[in-house]
Formats: structure tokens, sequence, C-alpha cells
């Protein structure tokens, strides 16, 4: 346990489980205090373990991140309880394997309303809470190596849509809040073990196969190795870093 971010206030979507959880405690264990979204119960006690392994003020609060209105009572709820939050980490997010050619309207927007909305409306508010409190604040979303090379063999058209969509949003807001002191960036993982990969690895286990084959590091991420990046963009030593969508991939992208 260090103390770069002891003072600090984050609030992390998708923070019931997998790389959502595993940013919380990898910032917790520099201090910051976490306010976890979820739409799953497990946010309570997912925020209970990590509050009590690392002595951290630590709560967790249902937020659905596609609702304006839950998005906005929930950072209230977290000044409320916690104080204006000065780090965003946006981790929620869904796919789906779909063809294009049988992907129905709601399936789409789904997709498009959890992984782009809901950063836009998390970000928005966000901003509004650093903006009020006169506060520096530092933003990371979770886009994905899909925002810019496309998975094969499955097919994920809405998912890679509405990642590139993250990586633009990030950019624009870097550059739209650079003078009012709010850094946007993004982490891009490849392949990562958790439910969201799971899903797919349980049902195809050749996939798990497929996949790792073309990752010239030999083996799919786990959580803990985003750790280092996600405090480096939340910390004062990347105070010249914003705008960038950064991809850890095992350098799947490089080939
Ligand atoms: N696992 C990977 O290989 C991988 C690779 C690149 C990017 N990502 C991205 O990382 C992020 C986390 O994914 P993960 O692999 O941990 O998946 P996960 O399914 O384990 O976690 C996603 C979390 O988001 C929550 N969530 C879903 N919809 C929500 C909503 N409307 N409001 C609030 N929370 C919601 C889920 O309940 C879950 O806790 C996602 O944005 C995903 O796109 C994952």
């Amino acid at each position: 346990m260090s103390d770069e971010l002891a003072g600090r206030i984050a609030v992390v979507t998708g923070g019931a489980r997998g790389l959502g959880l595993s940013m919380a405690r990898a910032i917790a264990g520099q201090g910051a205090a976490i306010a976890l979204f979820d739409v799953l119960d497990d946010v309570t006690a997912s925020a209970a373990s990590l509050g009590g392994d690392l002595g951290v003020d630590s709560e967790g609060f249902l937020v659905d991140v596609t609702s304006d209105t839950d998005v906005v009572s929930g950072f209230r709820r977290v000044r409320e309880r916690l104080g204006t939050p000065s780090i965003l980490i946006n981790a929620a997010g869904i796919t789906v394997w779909s063809d294009t050619i049988d992907t129905d309207l709601a399936t789409w927007q789904r997709v498009i309303d959890v992984n782009l909305t809901g950063t836009f409306l998390t970000c928005r508010e966000f901003g509004r809470a650093c903006r009020d409190a006169k506060q520096h604040g530092d933003i990371v979303n979770v886009s994905s190596m899909s925002g810019r090379v496309v998975n094969v063999p499955q097919h994920q058209a809405s998912y890679h849509a509405s990642k590139a969509g993250v990586d633009m949003l990030t950019k624009a807001l870097a550059v739209e809040w650079a003078d009012v002191d709010i850094r946007v960036n993004a982490i891009a993982p490849g392949y990562v073990l958790s439910d969201m990969t799971r899903q797919f690895t349980e049902s195809e286990p050749v996939l798990a196969e497929r996949w790792r084959s073309m990752i010239p590091l030999g083996r799919m991420a786990e959580p803990a190795d985003l750790d280092a990046l996600v405090v480096f963009l939340c910390s004062p030593g990347s105070a010249y870093l914003t705008g960038q969508s950064i991809v850890i991939d095992g350098a799947y992208t490089a080939i």
C-alpha cells in the first residue's frame, strides 16, 4: 500500500467485478476512497471487501450508467457520503456476439447505450462536479483494442463501434476540458480474463486457444496487468498526458 492517491475520491463504474473491481483495488491501494457503480447487487459486497482489505472508505451504489437519473443521483450520493470525486474510471461495459445481419435494433442499441452513452453520462456528471468544486479531475475510460481492430472469429460490430466511439469521446473531452483541468484518457486492453470473455470461451473452448495463438506475449491478460497503467493515468506523473487511448494487449495489435 502506497499513498500516491491519498485524499482522492474515485468513482468506478462496472465496479462490482472484473476489470472495474480490479482497477478500483489498484487505486485504493494508493490510498483513494472508492465509490463503485454497478447494476449488480454484488456491488455492495465488493465495496465492503475492498474497503476492509485496503483500509479506505469504500461504498457500492446501484447505478445503471444508461440512466440519466441514476447517474445524476449516484454522483449526488457519492458527494454526500464520500465527498467530491476527482477520479472517474468508466469500466461498465457489455458485449454481444452477433452476426450483424441477424442483429435487432434493441441489441445494437443496448451495447451503444452501456458502452458509449453510459460513458458520456458519467463523464458529464463528473465534469459538472469538478467544475462546481473548482477542482482537478482525472478520467480513465476503458475502451478496447476492439475500438481499432476487428476481433476474429467472433462478430461484434456493435462492440467495435461503441469502443471506437469511446476513443473519440475521450479525445473530444480532453480538448474541451483542458482549460478546466480535467484530463481524459482511455486504456484499450486486448483480451483479458474476466466474465466478459469467459461467456465465450466456456461455450467455445477452442476460442481461448485461437486468441492466445494471436497474442505475441502468449497469454491473455489478467485484470491486474492493467493496475500500474490505471494508477499512472490518475497520478501527477502523467500530468501532461491527456486525450490518449493507450493499448495494452500483449502486442496483439502490433502484428
Ligand atoms: N475482458 C476483456 O477482454 C476486455 C477487453 C477490453 C476491454 N474490456 C472492457 O473492460 C470493461 C470491463 O469488462 P470486464 O471484462 O470486466 O467485464 P465484466 O462483465 O466482468 O464486468 C462489466 C461490469 O459492468 C457492469 N455493467 C454492465 N452494464 C452496466 C450498466 N448499465 N450500468 C452499470 N454497470 C454495468 C456489469 O454488471 C459488470 O459488473 C468493459 O468496458 C469491457 O468492454 C474488456
